[in-house]
């Protein structure tokens, strides 16, 4: 890379990609917040797990960091510069993992914007875990890092929802997780398409956090809210919609519907598909699925318009994109990955990708 080559720049999900962020999950605990929140966003079967000081077990955390690893070599195999966070003890810390740095941080142009988390589990995450990125970032002049506000005082998220009297405060029409006192969102719950950034509000993403991105992006960006519905636990974009390239993308149809892609000017001229797939419930799978839901399948990182990650079980994904579309998934073992919170894009940041 030359010395004057940009270390922050990408406006979309799929050109080539030149640099990226790939998380670690060495001492990853479960996270833990109020329970109507938890309750709110995690699969009923483990909700019991998610309670303060619960670290994952070893054997998915050693094999995640496995996968990582080697998904981080593969990456660098394919002349993509990889950053990694620092290795923090998460468990110690009362924090969640450094392995989904997807939620935490959103390239828009030569912007990087850090998530004011909702969660207070995670409000240290890049203090602890991705200051020497950061720092390693700001050495570009052109690139600006927006950092979380600092909440002085008690953080007013919860106010209001979840108590035992009911939800009294609503952030939209839906009563969710958290209130709309100030500004708060992960970043997974956006997607970008160049000068279009599409963003859903759920549990983890109020109207004023999607009002911030809008004031953050550089001049010319705009963010659009899509209608979504992931029932219950909504949380995160990147298991609802996935574009495979520029006019291509695949979406679950229990959790958005054409009609409401194409009221977004961004996909009017898009091929739009459902993805045809009916999830099966597995019996006590290993790894469990703590976080997820199987539409993770969606949840791809692409290295170009025709290369993207697949976890090597999704074999029937993989052949529907490569049969219909053309495209060349990259296999690689995720499932411990799975398991403590994403797949290969919420596993990932990408910092640069070039037209
Ligand atoms: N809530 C999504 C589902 O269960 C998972 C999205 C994970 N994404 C992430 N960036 N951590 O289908």
């Amino acid at each position: 890379m030359s010395a004057n080559s940009p270390l922050i720049s990408a406006d979309d999900e799929w050109s080539p990609l030149k640099a990226v962020i790939v998380g670690r999950a060495e001492h990853s605990a479960f996270p833990s917040e109020p329970f109507h929140a938890m309750a709110a966003t995690m699969r009923k079967e483990h909700l019991a797990e998610f309670r303060p000081g619960n670290p994952f077990p070893p054997e998915v955390l050693e094999k995640a960091q496995q996968e990582l690893d080697n998904f981080a070599a593969v990456l660098e195999q394919n002349g993509v510069r990889v950053y990694r966070p620092k290795e923090v003890d998460w468990l110690k810390v009362g924090g969640f993992t450094g392995a989904m740095p997807r939620d935490t941080f959103m390239t828009v142009g030569n912007t990087l914007i850090e998530s004011p988390f909702p969660w207070r589990c995670r409000q240290k995450e890049v203090q602890l875990g991705y200051m020497d990125i950061l720092d390693l970032l700001s050495s570009d002049y052109c690139a600006r890092i927006c950092r979380a506000p600092t909440i002085v005082g008690r953080d007013t998220i919860y106010d209001g929802v979840g108590g035992t009297n009911g939800n009294s405060e609503t952030n939209g029409s839906h009563h969710w997780a958290i209130n709309n006192s100030r500004p708060a969102f992960e970043t997974a719950d956006f997607m970008r398409f160049g000068k279009t950034i599409i963003a859903q509000i759920s549990n983890v993403t109020n109207k004023k956090g999607i009002d911030y991105v809008q004031a953050m992006v550089p001049e010319g960006y705009t963010v659009e809210i899509l209608e979504t519905n992931e029932g219950f636990t909504t949380r995160h974009i990147d298991a609802t919609i996935l574009p495979l390239r520029k006019g291509l993308l695949v979406y679950s149809p229990p959790r958005v519907s054409e009609e409401s892609l194409r009221s977004h000017a961004v996909f009017q001229d898009w091929e739009l598909h459902p993805l045809p797939y009916t999830p099966q419930p597995e019996k006590n799978p290993w790894p469990p699925q703590y976080m997820c839901s199987p539409w993770l399948v969606l949840n791809g990182l692409s290295l170009d318009e025709k290369r993207i990650f697949v976890e090597e079980k999704n074999k029937e994904f993989a052949d529907w994109i490569r049969d219909r579309f053309g495209m060349e998934p990259i296999l690689l073992p995720f499932a411990h990955v799975n398991s403590i919170g994403g797949s290969f894009h919420c596993s990932t940041v990408d910092l640069v990708r070039s037209a």
